[in-house]
């Protein structure tokens, strides 16, 4: 399968693993393969033992547009494998006595220390509810969504269900959010509305787009920040 490091200069960084071609294995795989085992995300990952490569997605926005603080209550949609759920609960200080930090996906996610996981699909009518109970009376101060739906390949249809799932994300955090606080989702390029920017922009002090250097230059996906809530009823 992979060949071992193969050192092609002086230094660390030139180290390339070469996937070799296998009839059992469809091209993308293989590509895949190959991209795992050089992506300098995904050995950080396995050495600090975060879940997913993801997690550096957040540290790296955190670090940069200050999203996380200690004492904050976080809604984390798409959690799995549940990356974002490590760093959200390490900055905030959640423990599993008085647990801050609620995600939810419809794959499993394993049990992360501090953290809520309820295993549904959130569009399902009743999933809304669910993570407000969750929060046990609480508003939220930050929620992510770094979910995104499967693609068909039909690219209409790809389209409308990527708005789909970030407007429900949005009409969430707008429902749970406490004054002040920030939704940050991910978005595809062209694949953000109008009409929600324009609602956001009108809900949240500053809505910026911001594209964490963890993101790979070649997806089009980027995040979209919402900061500084202004509260229901405006
Ligand atoms: C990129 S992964 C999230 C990675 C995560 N942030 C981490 O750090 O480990 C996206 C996740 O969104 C989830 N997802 C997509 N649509 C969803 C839906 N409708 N309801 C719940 N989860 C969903 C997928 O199952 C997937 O696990």
């Amino acid at each position: 399968m992979a060949k071992p490091p193969r050192p092609t200069g002086s230094g660390a960084r030139q180290l390339k693993v070469r996937v070799k071609t296998s009839a059992r294995r469809k091209p993308a795989s293989t590509r895949w393969l190959q991209r795992q085992l050089n992506d300098p995300y995904v050995a950080r990952a396995r050495e600090q033992g975060y879940k997913s490569r993801a997690a550096f997605k957040l540290i790296e926005l955190d670090e940069k547009h200050k999203l996380l603080k200690p004492g904050m209550r976080v809604v984390d949609l798409g959690c799995a494998p549940g990356g974002w759920l490590q760093v959200a609960a390490r900055a905030t200080r959640s423990t599993d006595v008085n647990p801050k930090i609620v995600g939810i996906d419809y794959l499993e996610t394993s049990p992360v220390p501090g953290c809520i996981i309820l295993q549904k699909d959130f569009t399902q009518d009743d999933a809304p509810d669910l993570l407000i109970e969750a929060l046990a009376g609480h508003r939220a101060d930050l929620v992510l969504s770094d979910m995104a739906a499967p693609t068909t390949g039909h690219k209409p249809t790809d389209h409308l269900r990527i708005v789909a799932l970030v407007e429900m994300a949005a009409d969430f955090a707008l429902d749970v959010l406490a004054p002040g606080g920030t939704f940050v989702a991910k978005v595809f390029q062209g694949g953000t509305e109008q009409e929600l920017l324009a609602l956001l922009k009108q809900k949240f002090k500053s809505t910026f787009h911001a594209k964490p250097p963890a993101s790979r230059k070649d997806s089009a996906e980027t995040y979209l920040v919402a900061k500084g809530f202004k509260g229901k009823g405006l």
